[in-house]
């Protein structure tokens, strides 16, 4: 049987700049989604896995996503005088959690954010999670994938079926449904022209990955946008190894884009 999955890693290095200015010296990841920063709504879904090791990958101008995880003694003390018992539970909790900081340096894209973790995950499976694609707190996108992983022993990534319109947005996948919603892929395309999509699935943010993918990484040249890719990565891996993909069942908002933030706020 597969070992447990007990790592979850956060690339956060990137500018944000759909989000400009409003990014300009706040983290996008720290963007609210009504009362909670973006990136708390992943740490929580990894958190109700079981899992408790963070890795967040970061770069300049996101001190704050550390102070948000950080103790707050003088507004504890505050709400504590106060008798706000809920909302210093809520603080305190925040403090709790284990989290590790990597700077990335130079964001030379997500596969170079995946391979900046390599000393840190050594030999073990890890997710990866984006935190502006939000899952619907009440969906098990993340559960399912490790529930399959177990099985399969191999990488998995979330999937979505998403219109021909906004395709090149993402990578997508060419594969064979084994069973109802998990395909074995035979080929990866980041960011394809529509006509190129070899079809309408999409990779969305939470992925389970295997420790091979670091080898592969540290051989990668830049490709699309000039960027070390995750995408063109797997894409050697599945030579090697099956690697599959979990189709999403419930929500995905996508708050990377301010139509999706909107939507997810409301
Ligand atoms: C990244 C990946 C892409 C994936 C997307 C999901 O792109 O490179 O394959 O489909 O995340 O959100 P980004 O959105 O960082 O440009």
């Amino acid at each position: 049987m597969s070992e447990m999955i007990k790592k979850a890693i956060f690339p956060v290095a990137g500018l944000g700049t759909r989000f400009l200015p409003a990014t300009k010296a706040l983290p996008k990841e720290m963007m609210p989604i009504v009362d909670k920063p973006m990136i708390q709504y992943g740490i929580e879904e990894a958190l109700a896995c079981h899992i408790k090791q963070f890795i967040v990958v970061t770069g300049k101008q996101k001190r704050a996503i550390e102070d948000h995880f950080d103790c707050a003694f003088e507004l504890e003390e505050k709400l504590r005088k106060s008798g706000k018992k809920r909302l210093l539970e809520e603080i305190k909790k925040l403090n709790e959690i284990n989290i590790a900081y990597i700077r990335q340096g130079y964001p030379l894209g997500l596969g170079h954010a995946i391979l900046c973790t390599k000393p840190f995950v050594k030999d073990e499976a890890f997710a990866v999670i984006l935190s502006d694609d939000i899952i619907a707190p009440e969906d098990t996108l993340l559960k399912d994938m490790m529930k399959l992983y177990k099985k399969v022993a191999a990488p998995i990534l979330a999937l979505q079926r998403v219109p021909k319109s906004e395709i090149h947005r993402y990578g997508v996948i060419d594969g064979i449904e084994e069973e109802p919603g998990v395909f074995r892929i035979k080929k990866l395309v980041e960011k394809p022209e529509p006509e190129e999509a070899p079809s309408d699935l999409a990779i969305i943010g939470r992925y389970i990955l295997t420790p091979d993918i670091f080898e592969i990484l540290e051989k990668s040249e830049p490709g699309k946008g000039d960027e070390i890719q995750l995408t063109d990565a797997l894409n050697k891996l599945l030579r090697k190894r099956p690697v599959y993909g979990y189709v999403l069942k419930g929500n995905r908002y996508d708050a990377g884009d301010k139509f999706g933030y909107l939507k997810a706020t409301v």
